[in-house]
């Protein structure tokens, strides 16, 4: 019988196996030292929970809203580049996943399915996230195409103008798409499953680039159009540009100021994303979980806080939701699930994280997550 999965670390040890190295690597890693990419995790090790007893906990819920919108727990699954690349057909097993579960899913920009692929596999809207390209047909298409496939918010990532170096993608001669280099063969031969799995799809290749940006009508000059287009010169006024062109929800993502914060709220942001990308762009930057209390006490109650970077249990998102975010979201943790067992390893890593969310939220008295307070945490000095 296969062991239970009883915690986020047990999708982890299975995706590693499953998976090549390439794409392990490239999940599990951060910029440079990796400094920030650790401290996102472990900086919520350094806050406690305060236990309280006799409270009837029979009727309770994790249930709340993200933007408007009903979710059975407050987390949003992250956009992740390639993730077509952990499992074939994975933007589509990990949008279902989460459609069925009740929880927001995010597309990338730089996924494999394209926008058109998962809407014709799932029923609800779910949010596209863009990068500012420096291409203006690219970005006024782009937004048409998440406009007519019905997206119901656009996750506007402002902190990848210049793409953060993470050295294991450089030394494993990662790029998008992967070269067909001898060592990349070799890499990516050494997982029969996973090889197997690839080639019984139908090929899909950068939907959202491949046939739609000037100059790419194939996979062979994606990549250096990708080194080239994540446009530097983005700035607010450019935002308000983009603002004007969606007509849905915009989130605004990799908010790690208050100042800029304020900036998000003159833009008209319905919701802003605490983030430091999960650890990738600038290393040395403070963990998202430290950071979210400033950027609460300056905009809170103004627009919706969200928060993502080293959530890896329910408990993570309790305190999250305890310092003042509105909603989190989970990128490798979900990561894992569907590397190591696609559309079920999505669910399994959300049924982890609801469970924890529940078990520990009724341990600290509460029976609703609009009822939690910092009252609930203890906090190590740095965090004051
Ligand atoms: C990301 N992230 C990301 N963000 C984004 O806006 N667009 C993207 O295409 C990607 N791609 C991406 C790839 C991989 C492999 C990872 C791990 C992350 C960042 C992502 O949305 C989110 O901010 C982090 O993943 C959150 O941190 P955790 O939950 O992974 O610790």
């Amino acid at each position: 019988m296969a062991t239970p999965i009883t915690e986020i670390e047990d999708l982890k040890r299975i995706y590693k196996r499953r998976v090549p190295k390439m794409f392990y690597d490239y999940c599990e890693s951060g910029s440079w030292t990796e400094q920030t990419f650790r401290e996102n995790t472990t900086d919520f090790d350094k806050i406690r929970l305060r236990q309280r007893v006799a409270v009837d906990m029979d009727d309770r819920s994790t249930a709340t809203k993200m933007i408007g919108e009903d979710v059975t727990m407050p987390v949003g699954l992250a956009p992740v580049g390639m993730t077509g690349m952990q499992h074939a057909d994975g933007e589509i097993l990990a949008a279902q996943a989460a459609e069925e579960f009740g929880v927001p899913f995010t597309l990338s920009t730089m996924s494999i399915c394209s926008i058109e692929d998962v809407a014709k596999h799932t029923k609800k809207p779910f949010w596209f996230q863009l990068y500012v390209m420096r291409d203006e047909e690219f970005l006024e298409n782009v937004i048409r195409r998440a406009t007519e496939a019905g997206c119901s918010a656009m996750v506007l990532t402002l902190d990848l103008q210049i793409l953060g170096q993470r050295h294991k993608d450089i030394k494993n001669g990662l790029s998008a798409p992967p070269k067909p280099t001898l060592k990349n063969m070799l890499n990516l031969s050494t997982k029969w499953g996973w090889g197997m799995d690839m080639l019984k799809t139908q090929r899909r290749s950068f939907g959202n680039i491949v046939g739609h940006a000037k100059g790419v009508g194939d996979m062979s000059s994606l990549s250096s159009w990708t080194a080239e287009q994540f446009d530097p010169r983005l700035d607010w006024e450019k935002v308000k540009k983009i603002r004007d062109m969606w007509g849905g929800k915009l989130i605004l993502k990799g908010i790690l100021d208050a100042d800029d914060a304020r900036a998000a709220l003159d833009v008209g942001a319905d919701a802003i994303i605490v983030s430091n990308h999960g650890g990738r762009q600038l290393d040395g930057a403070l963990s998202a979980i430290r950071v979210l209390p400033e950027i609460v006490d300056a905009v809170g109650g103004q627009t919706e806080i969200h928060m993502d970077s080293g959530i890896r249990s329910g408990q993570d998102v309790l305190k999250a939701m305890a310092l003042g975010a509105d909603g989190t979201y989970i990128g490798r943790a979900f990561i894992y699930g569907l590397g190591a067992k696609g559309k079920q390893g999505v669910t399994d890593a959300l049924n982890v994280i609801h469970k924890e969310l529940d078990t520990t939220m009724a341990l600290c008295g509460h029976r609703k997550l609009t009822e939690v307070g910092r009252d609930i945490l203890l906090l190590d000095d740095e965090f004051n």
